[in-house]
């Protein structure tokens, strides 16, 4: 027990990755997020563990995390709103608040009609300059389970997961902005957003169908706080910055060429009349 103490103060010294693994995640909710957006839109279950968010004619709701953080992986298991879902989107993502050279990696779930394809757009903002949506269509109903979906960012990617499916990589090639330096906060909406997100704003929300819930669970947030211990950000040693994680593994990889060849239907990078010339972040290598 003594030695096992002293071990652990030992790893926490030279680990800070493992010092915050071994506090028992995943977290309450309370204790790493808090409510921005309509109180009485959000329920608590589980004894904390779980949540429900509410749309209705009244208002959307929203969270954030308490804290920001400088790379590191957040994930969360959402249950997306079942049957008619059409004009409403679920958003999850990691934000700088900063305004002008603001840095933002966006998950969001666009609802469809009943039995019709949710679609998830993703967007990444580095240095303030965004514009980079690509979407994908999801291979399962997302509102009959929960599934993770999870965002990873360390010096050398950003990579989006859909359970255990990367479905964007974003690479740190040194030639393309990349957030490296402000730390971001977690956050999470459910709004109405029908001028735009179904079929372009061809499809409203039925009201009549309303309430819409989201659920949530299984907050898992292992990053460097900020503020926090000095150099957390810049050590090798957590490990969300291990080889394992600098690339795609073989598997992965095969993985996300399925992704692309067999559920992408929008990519900023092949939309010619955007972008005559690809962004750099486009060509192959970079
Ligand atoms: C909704 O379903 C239509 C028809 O299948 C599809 O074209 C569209 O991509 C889906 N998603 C959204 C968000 O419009």
């Amino acid at each position: 027990m003594g030695s096992l103490r002293i071990s652990l103060v030992f790893l926490c010294f030279y680990s800070l990755a493992f010092c915050l693994s071994v506090s028992g995640r995943p977290a309450t909710f309370l204790q790493d997020f808090k409510v921005t957006w309509s109180e009485s839109h959000i329920r608590l279950s589980d004894a904390g563990m779980a949540i429900q968010l509410v749309l209705d004619q009244d208002s959307g709701c929203g969270f954030a995390s308490k804290r920001q953080y400088l790379f590191g992986r957040v994930s969360m298991k959402i249950k997306l709103i079942t049957g008619d879902s059409a004009g409403t989107v679920t958003a999850f993502y990691l934000n700088s608040d900063t305004d002008t050279v603001r840095d933002e990696l966006d998950f969001e779930f666009l609802g469809n009609r009943t039995g019709q394809p949710y679609t998830v757009q993703t967007n990444i903002y580095a240095h303030g300059k965004g514009d980079r949506e690509q979407r994908v269509n999801l291979w399962f109903n997302p509102a009959a389970d929960f599934h993770t979906y999870s965002i990873l960012w360390n010096h050398h990617h950003i990579v989006f997961y859909v359970d255990d499916v990367p479905i964007r990589v974003y690479k740190n090639s040194g030639r393309v902005p990349f957030p490296t330096n402000q730390p971001m906060g977690v956050y999470s909406t459910l709004w109405e957003a029908d001028d735009w997100a179904t079929r372009g704003g061809l499809e409203k929300i039925d009201w009549s169908k309303a309430p819409f819930y989201t659920f949530y669970r299984d907050f898992d947030i292992e990053g460097c706080p900020v503020p926090g211990p000095t150099n957390c950000a810049s050590n090798p040693r957590n490990w969300w910055e291990a080889t394992s994680y600098q690339a795609l593994n073989a598997i992965e990889a095969r993985k996300y060429r399925w992704v692309r060849m067999n559920h992408m239907i929008y990519d900023y990078c092949t939309d010619k009349s955007r972008y005559p010339v690809a962004p750099a972040e486009c060509i192959v290598g970079i």
